[in-house]
Protein backbone atom coordinates (compact mmCIF):
# COMPACT_ATOMS: atom_id res chain seq x y z
CA UNK A 1 0.00 0.00 0.00
CA UNK A 2 1.09 3.48 -0.71
CA UNK A 3 2.01 6.17 1.45
CA UNK A 4 -0.92 7.99 3.16
CA UNK A 5 -1.22 11.19 1.35
CA UNK A 6 -2.60 14.47 3.40
CA UNK A 7 -3.58 17.19 0.76
CA UNK A 8 -4.06 20.83 1.31
CA UNK A 9 -6.31 22.46 -1.84
CA UNK A 10 -6.23 26.33 -1.19
CA UNK A 11 -8.29 26.88 -3.43
CA UNK A 12 -8.72 30.49 -4.31
CA UNK A 13 -6.86 31.81 -1.25
CA UNK A 14 -2.89 32.83 -0.84
CA UNK A 15 -0.91 35.95 -1.88
CA UNK A 16 2.90 35.17 -1.83
CA UNK A 17 3.32 36.00 2.17
CA UNK A 18 1.03 32.79 2.62
CA UNK A 19 4.26 30.85 1.15
CA UNK A 20 6.09 30.74 4.56
CA UNK A 21 3.25 28.24 5.61
CA UNK A 22 5.14 26.17 3.28
CA UNK A 23 8.42 26.16 5.08
CA UNK A 24 6.75 25.49 8.41
CA UNK A 25 5.01 22.60 6.89
CA UNK A 26 8.36 21.61 5.24
CA UNK A 27 10.25 21.73 7.91
CA UNK A 28 7.50 19.55 10.24
CA UNK A 29 7.50 16.65 7.55
CA UNK A 30 10.98 16.08 7.10
CA UNK A 31 11.42 12.21 8.55
CA UNK A 32 10.69 9.66 5.71
CA UNK A 33 8.28 7.94 7.80
CA UNK A 34 5.82 11.06 7.56
CA UNK A 35 2.78 10.73 5.72
CA UNK A 36 2.94 12.35 2.05
CA UNK A 37 1.51 16.32 2.13
CA UNK A 38 0.76 17.77 -1.20
CA UNK A 39 0.18 21.31 -0.82
CA UNK A 40 -2.18 22.71 -4.31
CA UNK A 41 -1.95 26.77 -4.08
CA UNK A 42 -3.66 28.53 -6.48
CA UNK A 43 -2.02 28.61 -10.14
CA UNK A 44 0.07 31.99 -9.55
CA UNK A 45 2.03 30.06 -6.48
CA UNK A 46 2.49 27.29 -8.32
CA UNK A 47 6.28 27.96 -9.27
CA UNK A 48 7.46 29.68 -5.93
CA UNK A 49 6.00 26.62 -4.05
CA UNK A 50 7.74 24.44 -5.83
CA UNK A 51 10.97 26.00 -5.55
CA UNK A 52 10.14 26.11 -1.37
CA UNK A 53 8.56 22.44 -1.62
CA UNK A 54 11.65 19.99 0.20
CA UNK A 55 11.67 16.33 0.73
CA UNK A 56 7.94 15.01 1.30
CA UNK A 57 6.29 17.95 0.47
CA UNK A 58 4.51 17.73 -3.15
CA UNK A 59 2.90 20.50 -5.08
CA UNK A 60 0.03 20.72 -7.16
CA UNK A 61 -2.16 22.08 -9.47
CA UNK A 62 -6.55 22.82 -8.80
CA UNK A 63 -7.10 22.01 -12.25
CA UNK A 64 -5.87 21.62 -16.16
CA UNK A 65 -6.92 22.23 -19.57
CA UNK A 66 -7.88 18.94 -21.34
CA UNK A 67 -5.44 20.29 -24.63
CA UNK A 68 -1.69 20.21 -24.49
CA UNK A 69 -1.78 23.92 -25.73
CA UNK A 70 -3.69 26.52 -27.85
CA UNK A 71 -6.20 29.33 -27.95
CA UNK A 72 -7.87 29.04 -24.51
CA UNK A 73 -7.81 32.59 -23.07
CA UNK A 74 -7.37 32.17 -19.08
CA UNK A 75 -6.38 28.01 -19.00
CA UNK A 76 -3.17 26.52 -17.73
CA UNK A 77 -1.89 23.05 -19.43
CA UNK A 78 -1.18 19.96 -17.63
CA UNK A 79 2.60 20.41 -18.69
CA UNK A 80 2.44 23.66 -17.79
CA UNK A 81 2.03 22.72 -14.29
CA UNK A 82 4.48 20.08 -14.53
CA UNK A 83 6.73 22.38 -16.01
CA UNK A 84 6.25 24.66 -12.69
CA UNK A 85 7.26 21.90 -10.19
CA UNK A 86 3.99 20.32 -9.86
CA UNK A 87 3.85 16.81 -9.57
CA UNK A 88 -0.41 16.43 -8.63
CA UNK A 89 -3.21 18.12 -10.13
CA UNK A 90 -7.04 18.38 -8.34
CA UNK A 91 -9.22 17.42 -11.43
CA UNK A 92 -13.26 17.10 -11.48
CA UNK A 93 -13.73 19.07 -7.80
CA UNK A 94 -17.22 20.06 -6.99
CA UNK A 95 -16.98 23.87 -7.45
CA UNK A 96 -15.18 23.54 -10.77
CA UNK A 97 -18.05 20.77 -11.75
CA UNK A 98 -20.76 23.28 -10.23
CA UNK A 99 -19.11 26.80 -11.26
CA UNK A 100 -17.45 25.78 -14.56
CA UNK A 101 -20.05 23.00 -15.91
CA UNK A 102 -17.51 20.51 -15.80
CA UNK A 103 -19.24 16.79 -16.88
CA UNK A 104 -17.63 13.60 -16.20
CA UNK A 105 -16.50 13.34 -19.86
CA UNK A 106 -14.71 16.83 -19.41
CA UNK A 107 -13.20 15.38 -16.10
CA UNK A 108 -11.70 12.57 -17.94
CA UNK A 109 -9.85 14.43 -20.83
CA UNK A 110 -8.60 16.56 -18.13
CA UNK A 111 -7.29 13.46 -16.15
CA UNK A 112 -5.87 11.90 -19.14
CA UNK A 113 -3.88 15.18 -19.99
CA UNK A 114 -2.57 15.33 -17.05
CA UNK A 115 -1.31 11.53 -16.86
CA UNK A 116 0.27 12.52 -20.43
CA UNK A 117 2.42 14.47 -18.65
CA UNK A 118 3.01 12.65 -15.53
CA UNK A 119 0.99 14.52 -13.13
CA UNK A 120 -0.70 12.19 -10.77
CA UNK A 121 -4.72 13.28 -10.63
CA UNK A 122 -6.45 13.73 -7.26
CA UNK A 123 -9.46 12.98 -8.72
CA UNK A 124 -12.76 14.61 -6.28
CA UNK A 125 -16.16 12.98 -6.82
CA UNK A 126 -18.88 13.54 -4.15
CA UNK A 127 -22.97 13.78 -3.75
CA UNK A 128 -24.88 16.91 -3.24
CA UNK A 129 -27.18 17.01 -0.11
CA UNK A 130 -30.35 16.43 -2.35
CA UNK A 131 -28.85 13.65 -3.78
CA UNK A 132 -27.80 12.07 -0.18
CA UNK A 133 -31.51 12.84 0.72
CA UNK A 134 -32.80 11.04 -2.24
CA UNK A 135 -30.58 7.73 -1.37
CA UNK A 136 -28.71 7.99 -4.86
CA UNK A 137 -25.56 8.62 -3.04
CA UNK A 138 -23.57 5.65 -4.18
CA UNK A 139 -24.91 5.59 -7.94
CA UNK A 140 -23.68 9.37 -8.23
CA UNK A 141 -20.28 8.12 -7.08
CA UNK A 142 -19.92 5.09 -9.14
CA UNK A 143 -20.65 6.94 -12.10
CA UNK A 144 -18.68 9.75 -11.16
CA UNK A 145 -15.72 7.17 -11.16
CA UNK A 146 -16.83 5.38 -13.96
CA UNK A 147 -17.52 8.55 -16.40
CA UNK A 148 -13.93 10.68 -14.98
CA UNK A 149 -11.24 7.93 -15.09
CA UNK A 150 -10.29 6.90 -18.45
CA UNK A 151 -8.47 3.54 -18.92
CA UNK A 152 -5.15 2.98 -17.66
CA UNK A 153 -5.72 4.04 -14.21
CA UNK A 154 -2.25 3.07 -11.40
CA UNK A 155 -1.41 2.96 -8.06
CA UNK A 156 0.52 6.26 -8.86
CA UNK A 157 -0.96 8.24 -11.65
CA UNK A 158 -4.49 8.47 -9.48
CA UNK A 159 -5.58 9.45 -6.17
CA UNK A 160 -9.31 9.60 -5.32
CA UNK A 161 -11.09 12.06 -3.36
CA UNK A 162 -14.24 11.96 -1.82
CA UNK A 163 -16.19 14.63 -0.77
CA UNK A 164 -19.37 15.14 -0.25
CA UNK A 165 -20.57 18.29 -1.24
CA UNK A 166 -22.97 18.76 1.75
CA UNK A 167 -19.96 18.60 3.92
CA UNK A 168 -17.68 21.01 1.81
CA UNK A 169 -16.69 24.32 3.47
CA UNK A 170 -19.75 24.17 5.97
CA UNK A 171 -18.22 22.84 9.28
CA UNK A 172 -20.72 19.74 8.56
CA UNK A 173 -18.50 16.59 8.46
CA UNK A 174 -19.93 13.49 7.29
CA UNK A 175 -20.29 10.41 9.90
CA UNK A 176 -17.89 7.48 9.82
CA UNK A 177 -20.52 5.21 8.52
CA UNK A 178 -21.35 7.52 5.71
CA UNK A 179 -17.31 8.02 4.68
CA UNK A 180 -16.74 4.38 5.33
CA UNK A 181 -19.77 3.33 3.17
CA UNK A 182 -18.98 5.47 0.48
CA UNK A 183 -14.85 4.33 0.64
CA UNK A 184 -15.79 0.30 0.66
CA UNK A 185 -17.91 0.94 -2.43
CA UNK A 186 -15.21 3.04 -4.18
CA UNK A 187 -12.78 0.52 -3.11
CA UNK A 188 -14.91 -2.29 -4.80
CA UNK A 189 -15.08 -0.66 -7.97
CA UNK A 190 -12.02 0.19 -8.44
CA UNK A 191 -10.60 -2.94 -7.98
CA UNK A 192 -13.46 -4.21 -10.09
CA UNK A 193 -12.14 -2.33 -12.90
CA UNK A 194 -8.01 -2.08 -12.54
CA UNK A 195 -7.88 -5.37 -11.03
CA UNK A 196 -7.61 -6.18 -7.27
CA UNK A 197 -3.93 -5.40 -6.85
CA UNK A 198 -4.40 -1.75 -8.53
CA UNK A 199 -7.49 -1.53 -7.14
CA UNK A 200 -6.31 -2.22 -3.10
CA UNK A 201 -3.26 -0.42 -3.68
CA UNK A 202 -5.13 3.35 -5.44
CA UNK A 203 -5.07 5.88 -2.29
CA UNK A 204 -8.42 7.00 -1.22
CA UNK A 205 -9.03 10.58 0.29
CA UNK A 206 -12.23 12.25 2.28
CA UNK A 207 -12.69 15.43 2.11
CA UNK A 208 -14.90 18.00 3.78
CA UNK A 209 -14.39 19.97 6.76
CA UNK A 210 -11.44 18.18 8.18
CA UNK A 211 -9.92 19.94 10.53
CA UNK A 212 -7.49 18.71 14.08
CA UNK A 213 -10.51 17.76 15.97
CA UNK A 214 -11.88 14.88 13.68
CA UNK A 215 -8.67 14.16 11.72
CA UNK A 216 -8.29 10.94 14.25
CA UNK A 217 -11.99 9.42 13.62
CA UNK A 218 -12.00 10.01 10.07
CA UNK A 219 -8.17 8.51 9.18
CA UNK A 220 -9.33 5.17 11.52
CA UNK A 221 -12.60 4.67 9.33
CA UNK A 222 -12.29 2.18 6.38
CA UNK A 223 -10.36 2.51 3.33
CA UNK A 224 -9.47 5.66 4.27
CA UNK A 225 -5.98 6.54 3.09
CA UNK A 226 -5.73 10.17 3.62
CA UNK A 227 -7.70 13.71 3.88
CA UNK A 228 -8.30 16.83 1.17
CA UNK A 229 -8.38 19.38 3.07
CA UNK A 230 -9.81 22.97 2.29
CA UNK A 231 -10.25 25.81 4.99
CA UNK A 232 -7.56 24.13 7.31
CA UNK A 233 -4.91 23.26 5.10
CA UNK A 234 -4.34 27.20 4.37
CA UNK A 235 -2.25 27.97 7.77
CA UNK A 236 0.61 25.43 8.90
CA UNK A 237 -0.86 25.28 12.76
CA UNK A 238 -4.07 24.05 11.74
CA UNK A 239 -3.44 21.58 8.75
CA UNK A 240 0.03 20.17 10.86
CA UNK A 241 -1.90 18.57 13.27
CA UNK A 242 -4.14 16.72 10.36
CA UNK A 243 -0.66 15.40 8.91
CA UNK A 244 0.54 13.82 12.23
CA UNK A 245 -3.11 12.21 13.36
CA UNK A 246 -2.56 10.79 9.97
CA UNK A 247 0.83 9.37 10.77
O1 LIG B 1 -10.93 20.09 -1.70
C1 LIG B 1 -11.09 20.31 -0.32
C2 LIG B 1 -12.46 20.65 0.05
O2 LIG B 1 -13.39 20.86 -0.90
C3 LIG B 1 -12.87 20.58 1.46
O3 LIG B 1 -12.91 21.89 1.89
O4 LIG B 1 -12.85 23.66 3.56
O5 LIG B 1 -14.43 21.75 3.82
O6 LIG B 1 -12.01 21.38 4.15
P1 LIG B 1 -13.07 22.19 3.45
Amino acid sequence: MARKLAAGNWKMNGLEAALSELDTIAAAIGADDMPEVAICPPFTLVAAAAERAKGNLAIGGQDCHAEAAGAHTGDVSAEMLKDAGATYVILGHSERRQDHGETDADVAAKVQAAWDAELSVILCCGESLAQREADETLDVVRRQLDGSIPEGATAENLVVAYEPIWAIGTGRVAEPPQIAEVHDAMRAALRERFGDETGKAIRLLYGGSVKAGNAAEIFATSNVDGALVGGASLKAGDFLPIVEALG
